[in-house]
């Protein structure tokens, strides 16, 4: 059977109990399987063709048809190496990546029969529990950071109907909040990634791109709270295991300048974060000083022979206007620091003109929509006199 494993210090458990930390040491705990648990056979499409490799029962499953993401092959941003491509989770039923995790997440908590689940987020784990919530029957608790969540986030907890908590601080605090409260009360299932059971549906991205081109030279991925590059480093370890892929990719986790503390630590050789107490950028969702999973984040990047790097806000905003404009690929700001990465990478050598790239893009444009406002755009209003239309077409 799976159990729960702590990767910092070696702790094991069976899964029938509801644990998200180590008991011995506080670390968020990971589920690991045998050689001989670990399934070949996947059938069917997106995250539950994975089933066999997911610790819940696929017969109960809340789901809403997520992952089986697009992927594709950039036509311009990659100029520079053997292939870049894109992978779009933006493209998931409620427009990010932690609807993976999510599925997973709440079908774990019908299994034990939660009545309510509840996160801390910036923005969109709230919007993902918030549905799927609703599509379970149970009650959903989001604790958010007071006017700091992107307007379609916000919207989508709401037309849920989900129960909105607004804190007067920042995401730290609100994950601080929401972990104090599991801690105590068995009254909600926490879903944040700290869930283990979260990063089990979120590896599956690296299954996905794994069965579509192989493994790649490097993936780049944003990084807030660090549990989706954990998970990935998972799915990827994992398809090894199984002997679908022969080498593993390298990974570049980027953060945003204004919030980057593993960045740091990597840069450091340290093997402790010192978090950032104002953590500062307009990539809201990724504005977070003090990363729940850093130590599985700076273990991935090392044991993968890659890097954390940190891009600053401008580099930001022109990636995501670059990924609309060049590629049709219209995302919010978090994650164009995955293609702001990857272009800073390559520009300082470190990934090579001879690579194959996968850039993970995590959420969707239309979360973020006053993100374009820093776009210069083309526009001009105009009367109904005769030829108008037309003499502004033929300049
Ligand atoms: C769009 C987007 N990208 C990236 C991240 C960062 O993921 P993680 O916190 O798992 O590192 C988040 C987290 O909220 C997100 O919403
Ligand atoms: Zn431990």
């Amino acid at each position: 059977m799976p159990r729960y494993f702590c990767e910092n210090c070696g702790f094991t458990d069976k899964l029938d109990k509801n644990l998200y930390f180590c008991p011995n040491c506080g670390d968020p705990l990971t589920i690991t399987y045998s050689d001989d648990e670990l399934e070949v056979n996947f059938s069917g499409s997106g995250v539950w063709r994975y089933s066999g490799v997911l610790p819940v029962d696929p017969n109960k499953k809340v789901s809403l048809k997520e992952g089986n993401t697009p992927l594709y092959k950039s036509l311009h941003l990659g100029s520079g190496v053997k292939g870049l491509y894109i992978k779009n989770e933006g493209m998931n039923p409620t427009g990010s990546f932690k609807d993976r995790g999510m599925t997973v997440a709440i079908t774990r908590a019908i299994e034990k029969n939660f009545k309510s689940v509840i996160c801390a987020s910036t923005g969109n784990t709230s919007a993902s529990l918030a549905i799927y919530a609703a599509r379970a029957g149970i009650r959903g608790y989001v604790v958010v950071p007071d006017g700091a969540v992107a307007l379609g986030k916000m919207a989508q907890a709401r037309a849920a109907g989900a129960h909105i908590i607004k804190v007067r601080g920042n995401f730290d605090l609100a994950l601080q909040m929401v972990k104090d409260f599991a801690r105590k009360s068995d009254e909600a299932y926490l879903v944040n990634s700290v869930n283990p059971f979260r990063i089990e549906g979120q590896k599956t991205v690296a299954y996905e791109i794994v069965e579509e081109i192989g493994a790649p030279d490097w993936i780049t991925i944003p990084v807030g709270n660090a549990g989706n590059i954990t998970a990935l480093w998972k799915g990827l370890n994992e398809m090894k295991r199984l002997g679908k892929i022969k080498y593993l990719p390298k990974l570049l986790g980027v953060q945003a300048s204004g919030a980057s503390p593993i960045v740091k630590a990597f840069n450091d050789s340290s093997n402790k974060i010192e978090p950032v107490v104002s953590p500062n950028t307009l990539a809201t969702a990724i504005k977070i000083g003090n990363p729940a999973s850093w130590r599985r984040a700076l273990k991935a990047v090392r044991e993968s022979r890659g890097a954390m790097i940190e891009v600053s806000d401008d580099h930001i905003v022109q990636a995501q206007y670059l990924l609309s404009s060049r590629e049709g690929i219209f995302v919010e700001p978090a994650s164009a620091a995955s293609v702001a990465g990857f272009l800073s990478a390559l520009q300082n050598g470190l990934i090579r003109k001879e690579d194959t790239v996968v850039s993970i893009v995590t959420g969707n444009g239309l979360k973020d929509p006053d993100s374009v406002s820093r776009f210069e755009s083309i526009e001009i209003t105009v009367g109904s006199e005769e030829g108008l239309l037309h003499s502004v077409i033929a300049q």
